[in-house]
């Protein structure tokens, strides 16, 4: 029961503050001069073309990344995201970066990327979107499977990014069990997780899971100035365990500056705070 499908959402307002979250990260796993392993458990398809019919017809994209691509002088806190988007697109703004690309573009040589997708013609994109590139491994798997099944990764610096559609219920209840384990089997890995933020608040056992495992872990969401067009999305939230040192602090200054450019309210806040 595989129905969702991330092009009529790309470049949203959810993509943008998740992959500028995402962007942040990366930027400090390839501060250090030692290599990093990047494992996407919901790939998607790679890259968007926004002018495709998916996009064209929900426009998501219109209120999340077309707005940041107008700002003339944006804040420095967006400018390792803006730099990929700019780098897919050097002239007009036509294609969006999946969280793949994203971390393609940000992979040195001797790191890893380790990609799973499950919807056959998202998988089929993405593996025609890898090509060949000796630094990526695509799988198509389960993505809760696939989280136990790949981790640790053979170069331990690094992080896993869990970002599914949440077509199953479940989800919000089963991602913090399988997560507890995942975080034991891989000490030092960061895991970022996102979630939509909808009128009913299921996200809340999800959160609340996620509290309960002993690693810290920060949190941080968008509240959208109006419903998105995704079924009634209101919000849009991360949760980052074993975040780096300085991401809260990063992460609040980003998120502000993109409520500032979108709209809405951004706030930050520890799950679980550091010992
Ligand atoms: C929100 S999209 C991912 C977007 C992508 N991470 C990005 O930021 O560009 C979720 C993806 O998970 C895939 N998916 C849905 N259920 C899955 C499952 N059980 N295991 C793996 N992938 C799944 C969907 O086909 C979809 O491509």
């Amino acid at each position: 029961m595989l129905s969702y499908q991330h092009s009529y959402h790309a470049g949203g307002p959810a993509d943008v503050h998740k992959h500028v979250a995402l962007t942040l990260l990366l930027t400090h796993l390839t501060a250090k001069a030692k290599p990093a392993s990047v494992i996407d458990l919901y790939a998607g398809n790679g890259v968007y073309a926004l002018t495709a019919a998916a996009a064209q017809k929900t426009g998501e994209y219109h209120d999340g990344i077309a707005k940041l691509w107008a700002v003339q002088n944006p804040p420095a806190a967006l400018g390792a995201y803006l730099r990929v988007v700019k780098h897919l697109n050097p002239g007009e703004l036509s294609l969006y970066p999946g969280s793949p690309d994203i971390a393609r573009q940000m992979l040195r040589p001797d790191d890893r990327l380790i990609l799973n997708e499950l919807h056959p013609t998202s998988f089929t994109a993405l593996k025609g979107w890898v090509g060949h590139d000796d630094r990526i491994a695509v799988h198509k798997r389960d993505g809760l499977e696939a989280l136990l099944a790949l981790v640790p990764p053979q170069v331990r610096r690094g992080l896993a990014l869990i970002d599914p559609s949440f077509e199953m219920k479940t989800d919000y209840t089963e991602i913090p069990v399988r997560l507890a384990t995942a975080v034991e089997k891989w000490r030092e890995g960061i895991f970022m997780i996102w979630y939509p933020v909808l009128a009913d608040a299921r996200h809340k056992p999800l959160l609340t899971g996620i509290a309960a495992i002993a690693s810290p872990s920060f949190c941080a969401e968008l509240t959208l100035p109006k419903p998105s067009s995704e079924k009634g999305l209101r919000g849009t939230g991360i949760v980052v365990v074993n975040p780096p040192w300085k991401f809260d602090a990063e992460m609040l200054e980003a998120g502000d500056a993109v409520a500032k450019i979108l709209g809405g309210k951004h706030f930050t806040r520890w799950l679980r705070e550091p010992t």
